[in-house]
């Protein structure tokens, strides 16, 4: 293995700064997953402004787009059909992370982005051995202090293959109606990866798209609170007009507009992630 640069860790163990490091010198690595198979409840808003945040409070962050959709790759500012190789390729076993991981425009901030190809992915795994593990094994000795999946709104094997891989289950839950209707299967299948598939992530439950004028989701919060207690993140994401127009300038929040109430809770939700490890 070839290093490329070099960094003395506190306790003198040489390091590279690339993103393959000697298993002796692993730096430990938080993999937090995103997911709820419940469409358009700020998944991917919170990936891309979570991370950046990260990155900003000096950690070094890969973010991996493991939605057809490319929406998290789109709103960092790359162009999906521009990319000659994609997670896709890592999940079919051509590629590895570092042969697809792309610089964005937070710097710090790696991507290992999507398009459309991935949507093919699940049907070429359905015989593939250890289906459910290959994410887990491509993310092993990678030099990030933190990975972040954003997951698709679906509960299919490119998502078991995140819930196998994560320390973090991150659940963004809108704060409407119907949105606890699809917690139950969620929970369920994280249930069946913890028995059959052996990964037990810590569950975190993030209210989002929060409307402090109406009562409702106040009430919507105040039974998630009630229900899973300690498990949903203090920070609460608001509904704020500056983090749904952000992505389509392909920027993250915090280049977009940094003092916006979205900008500061999802700074906020950083600090709550780096204080619960
Ligand atoms: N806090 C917020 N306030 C206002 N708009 C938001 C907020 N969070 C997300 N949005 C907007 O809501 C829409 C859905 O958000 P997002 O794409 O993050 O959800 P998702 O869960 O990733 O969706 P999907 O399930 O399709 O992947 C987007 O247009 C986004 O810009
Ligand atoms: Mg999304």
């Amino acid at each position: 293995m070839t290093w490329r640069r070099w960094k003395i860790l506190k306790d003198g163990c040489h390091v590279t700064t690339s993103t393959l490091i000697s298993p002796e010198c692993r730096l430990q690595t938080m993999i937090i997953s995103i997911a709820n198979q419940k469409g358009g409840c700020g998944k991917t808003t919170t990936a891309i402004n979570l991370s950046t945040y990260l990155v900003l409070k000096g950690k070094r962050v890969l973010l991996i787009d493991l939605d057809p959709q490319g929406a998290a790759t789109e709103g960092l500012g790359i162009d999906m059909w521009s990319l000659e190789k994609t997670i896709y390729d890592v999940m079919i076993e051509k590629a590895n992370i570092p042969d697809v991981a792309a610089t964005t425009v937070i710097q710090g901030l790696d991507l290992a982005p999507s398009n459309l190809n991935l949507s093919g992915a699940e049907m070429e795994l359905a015989n593939a051995m250890a289906r459910e593990y290959i994410l887990k094994n491509k993310l092993a000795n990678l030099s990030y202090d933190y990975i972040l999946i954003d997951s698709s709104p679906s509960l299919g094997l490119l998502t078991i293959n995140s819930l196998t891989a994560c320390d973090m289950l991150l659940i963004p839950l809108q704060c409407e109606y119907y949105a606890l209707a699809g917690m139950s299967q969620l929970l369920k299948v994280v249930e069946m990866v913890g028995a059959k598939l052996g990964n037990n992530p810590k569950c975190k439950v993030l209210l989002t798209m929060y409307d402090a004028r109406t009562t409702l989701s106040k009430q919507i919060a105040d039974r998630v609170r009630a229900y899973f207690k300690d498990e949903v993140f203090r920070t609460i994401i608001p509904r704020n007009v500056k983090l749904a127009e952000a992505p389509s300038f392909g920027k993250p929040i915090h280049l977009y507009d940094p003092s916006s109430a979205g900008a500061i809770a999802y700074q906020e939700l950083a600090e709550e992630v780096l204080n619960a490890q």
